[in-house]
């Protein structure tokens, strides 16, 4: 991040009941630090994140229940279909994921309605409350058990710091890369995401965290001109369009 484009992400709490139900979430995102003046704001049991730069764009929130998501999972295709899927499923019909980089919670939410139970880790605070409050939503709908058996937010933001007895088939990935195409091109939506995460740089230590405590595998989503972290144990691999899906050996497998 460049010095001299650093604002201060901006709280606005118009619900104070939503406000003291995740307090600590809160906390933890009054000082964080974005390229652009973006700011959250709590109303109405919501929480939006906004870019003071893009006064049109709406607030980015997460929405399971109604929504792009809701309607890819009512018409979208089965497991063939969505490359996420086929990448962490493999033969499995209902493996365990762990979602390392679970964002807005789209992949996560795909591999759960095709049958995957998936625990969501999110180390960014804004990110991680976004996400809370949208699972929180999802909760109290007609579809609460699905939520709750499927999609589990962990308390710890990183597997590295999971204590937890559970073993994952799978291990998910999907950190952020940096922008390449032209600036217009890119989504509005993902350059506000852009400007409050930058870009992980953590990658390696990802992936080899991530194959420590995979059971079966490990899959790396990745823009397709991005170089292969490690050729050495990448079993396969899943084409698309735009992205390449590496998949890793484990480092023990059981
Ligand atoms: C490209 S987004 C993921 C999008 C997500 N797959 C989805 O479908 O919405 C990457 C996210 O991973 C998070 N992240 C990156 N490295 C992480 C790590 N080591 N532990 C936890 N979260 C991480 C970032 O904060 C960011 O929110």
């Amino acid at each position: 991040m460049n010095s001299e484009d650093v604002y201060i992400l901006e709280v606005i709490v118009e619900d104070e009941v939503l406000a003291s139900f995740c307090q600590r979430e809160l906390d933890a995102c009054r000082k964080i630090l974005c390229s652009s003046p973006l700011f959250i704001k709590l109303s109405e049991g919501m929480v939006g994140l906004g870019n003071l730069n893009e006064p049109k764009q709406g607030l980015v929130f997460v929405d399971f229940v109604g929504g792009t998501m809701a309607h890819r999972r009512q018409f979208g295709g089965g497991k063939k279909s969505e490359a996420v899927a086929r990448a962490c499923f493999g033969n499995m019909n209902s493996p365990v994921i762990f979602d390392a980089t679970a964002g807005l919670g789209r992949d996560a939410y795909v591999n759960a309605y095709l049958g995957a139970r998936v625990h969501l880790f999110e180390r960014n605070p804004v990110v991680r409350l976004l996400l809370k409050n949208g699972l929180d939503r999802a909760m109290s709908s007609d579809n609460s058990d699905f939520f709750r058996e499927r999609m589990i937010l962990e308390d710890v933001s990183t597997i590295s710091e999971y204590s937890g007895d559970v073993v994952p088939d799978t291990v998910y990935l999907d950190p952020m890369y940096p922008e390449r195409q032209k600036s217009a091109l890119v989504k509005k939506e993902m350059r506000t995401f852009h400007e409050l995460i930058g870009c992980d740089e953590d990658r390696l230590e990802l992936l080899d965290d991530a194959r420590k405590i995979a059971g079966k595998r490990v899959v790396m989503k990745n823009p397709k001109w991005a170089p292969i972290l490690n050729e050495k144990v990448r079993t396969a691999e899943v084409v698309t369009k735009n992205h390449r899906f590496d998949i890793y050996s484990p480092l023990l497998r059981r």
